[in-house]
């Protein structure tokens, strides 16, 4: 009894080896122009350089740290005229449980997000945000069409993130470490840039302009970005 046991138990644990190895990178969804690091998030400043097109990235490293960026947008059946648009970083520590899900444990204080919606009375604003992230599991896997490396993400409730494609088997991160003074939280700043507004060209997009964007994602599957 005793040999299957450990049989059993080296192979579940070289299995998990394996999983962890092939997390490490940077990943990213659709066209991949959201991308965590310093193209996407100025901590200290409590602010973002505004990607093209909305999307999701994430970053881990193995030794347990892993980053976020996060543009979406989010539509309101009730108020088909209010789609927020959500922008966020995050970095932290991050685990897989022995039931596959996956916790990432923010550095407290260092997470932040900006909102803009066009109805609300607070229309455009930065807040921090401490969000502990549960995924209930993950699955990775080879895309069929152009061999790429393909990483896919379930929220708490099942619910899957869109897929995200491996572009660097190094991780672009920001520094690890605590990057925001918790004395000087995000606030209201109705001054930031709207969001679409890419800092490169100094275009500036109403968020109005981006349901045809919404569509076009609905119509790629890709639901799970309008929450
Ligand atoms: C959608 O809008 C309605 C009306 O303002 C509001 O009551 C509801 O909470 C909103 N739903 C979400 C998911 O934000
Ligand atoms: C982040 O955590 C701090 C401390 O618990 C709290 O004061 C603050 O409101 C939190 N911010 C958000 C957005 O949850
Ligand atoms: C996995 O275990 C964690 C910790 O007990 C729990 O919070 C999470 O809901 C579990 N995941 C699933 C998919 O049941």
């Amino acid at each position: 009894m005793l040999f299957p046991t450990l049989g059993a138990l080296l192979l579940a644990t070289s299995v998990v080896a394996q999983d962890l190895t092939e997390f490490v990178g940077t990943w990213s969804s659709g066209s991949g122009k959201v991308i965590t690091g310093p193209n996407f998030a100025d901590p200290s400043e409590a602010a973002f350089k505004y990607p093209d097109v909305a999307g999701i990235s994430y970053s881990f490293t193995d030794d347990g740290y892993f980053e976020l960026a996060r543009y979406r947008f989010i539509s309101n059946g009730s108020e088909p005229n209010c789609i927020r648009g959500v922008l966020g970083w995050l970095h932290g520590t991050w685990e897989v449980l022995s039931n596959t899900s996956i916790v990432m444990t923010p550095i407290w204080g260092d997470g932040y997000q900006q909102i803009q919606d066009p109805c609300a009375a607070r229309s455009n604003f930065v807040e921090n945000y401490n969000g502990t992230e549960l995924y209930s599991t993950y699955a990775f896997s080879t895309d069929t069409a152009d061999g790429r490396r393909r990483f896919q993400l379930f929220e708490h409730n099942g619910v899957p993130l869109p897929p995200m494609f491996l572009i660097s088997e190094t991780p672009t991160m920001l520094p690890t470490n605590k990057l925001r003074n918790v004395s000087a939280p995000a606030t209201v700043d109705n001054q930031k840039r709207e969001l679409g507004a890419d800092s490169g060209s100094g275009d500036r997009v109403n968020i109005v302009d981006k349901a045809a964007v919404v569509v076009s994602m609905a119509a790629l599957g890709l639901s799970s970005l309008l929450i």
